[in-house]
């Protein structure tokens, strides 16, 4: 059946207009952006370095500021982290990936996009290809199968908001100096020092209140929770500020108690499959 092409594009979608602050750069499954007004009474003002284990899409980090104590962010998605690094240094480069991608827009270019083996490219070409999927796919996610294919159908998106380059180029400026890895939370929390600040944000449980945990191949399971609650109270316990994200959950709140506080705080949520459920989830913020 032949595929209805799209309208051509414009190619300097908004450089002009766009505003030239930092940005998540793709839409990430837990994004922060609707609970920042909760989260920095909790966080700010940043003491010592600003560490962020579960990197995602940087909503957080990049709501910031500029943190004068050095920032150290990672995650365990060696796409996710590689394309971060990519934005930090081949901006130029990766704008003119981005510029190429949405020039091909269509059915076609994005199921092509899909299937390729990406994981051999460059940082900067991966960087294009998880931003242009990401905005084209279905409902803006990232979800990999089993064997880490990228399987988000087509998102019949007319004017993807792929091309961004002020941006980009703000999100670039903010990240140089910050030291981005590939670990699990525990590794990266072998650098924190009294008097630091980590804000962790882990995947959610799976299956349970919209839960969302595909964001690699390997699943966050219940004895990683107790893993990251063990380690959260031995940082506080050394002096480190800690703040967590995390469903509201007994079994999750069970394994926050005192010294821990819990808020709650309600936020609208548009990354689910079943429309039912895209509604609003009660979160909560663990200090
Ligand atoms: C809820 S998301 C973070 C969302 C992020 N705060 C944002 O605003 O976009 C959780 C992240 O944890 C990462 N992750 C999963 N298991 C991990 C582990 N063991 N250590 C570190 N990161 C992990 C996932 O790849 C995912 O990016």
């Amino acid at each position: 059946m032949a595929r209805k092409r799209l309208q051509p594009l414009l190619l300097a979608e908004d450089s002009s207009y766009e505003e030239a602050v930092p940005k998540p750069f793709l839409k990430w499954a837990g994004g922060k952006r609707q609970v920042l007004d909760a989260l920095h009474p909790r966080l700010l003002p940043i003491q010592g370095a600003y560490h962020e284990p579960f990197l995602g899409g940087g909503a957080v980090f990049l709501s910031l500021g500029e943190v004068s104590g050095g920032a150290y962010l990672s995650d365990t998605n060696s796409r996710l982290v590689r394309s971060w690094i990519a934005v930090r240094d081949q901006t130029e480069a990766l704008i003119e990936v981005l510029a190429w991608h949405l020039g091909k827009h269509s059915e076609d270019h994005f199921l092509a996009q899909r299937e390729r083996d990406i994981d051999e490219a460059s940082d900067v070409e991966l960087a294009g290809w998880m931003i242009y999927l990401n905005k084209a796919g279905f409902n803006g996610l990232y979800r990999v199968n089993r064997k880490g294919r990228f399987n988000v159908p087509w998102g019949r998106v007319e004017r993807p908001g792929v091309l961004q380059p002020g941006r980009l180029r703000a999100t670039s400026r903010a990240l140089q100096g910050v030291d981005i890895r590939c670990q699990d939370f525990a590794q990266a929390c072998e650098a924190v020092r009294p008097g630091d600040t980590v804000y962790f944000d882990p995947p959610y449980i799976p299956d349970r209140a919209h839960g969302f945990t595909s964001y690699t191949a390997d699943k966050f399971r219940h004895a990683d929770q107790e893993r990251l609650a063990a380690l959260a109270l031995e940082l506080k316990l050394r002096g480190v500020k800690v703040v967590l994200s995390n469903h509201e959950d007994p079994t999750i709140e069970q394994l926050y108690p005192p010294p821990f506080c819990i808020d709650r705080v309600l936020v609208p949520r548009h990354v689910n499959r079943d429309a039912a459920k895209r509604g609003g989830v009660t979160e909560v913020i663990i200090w």
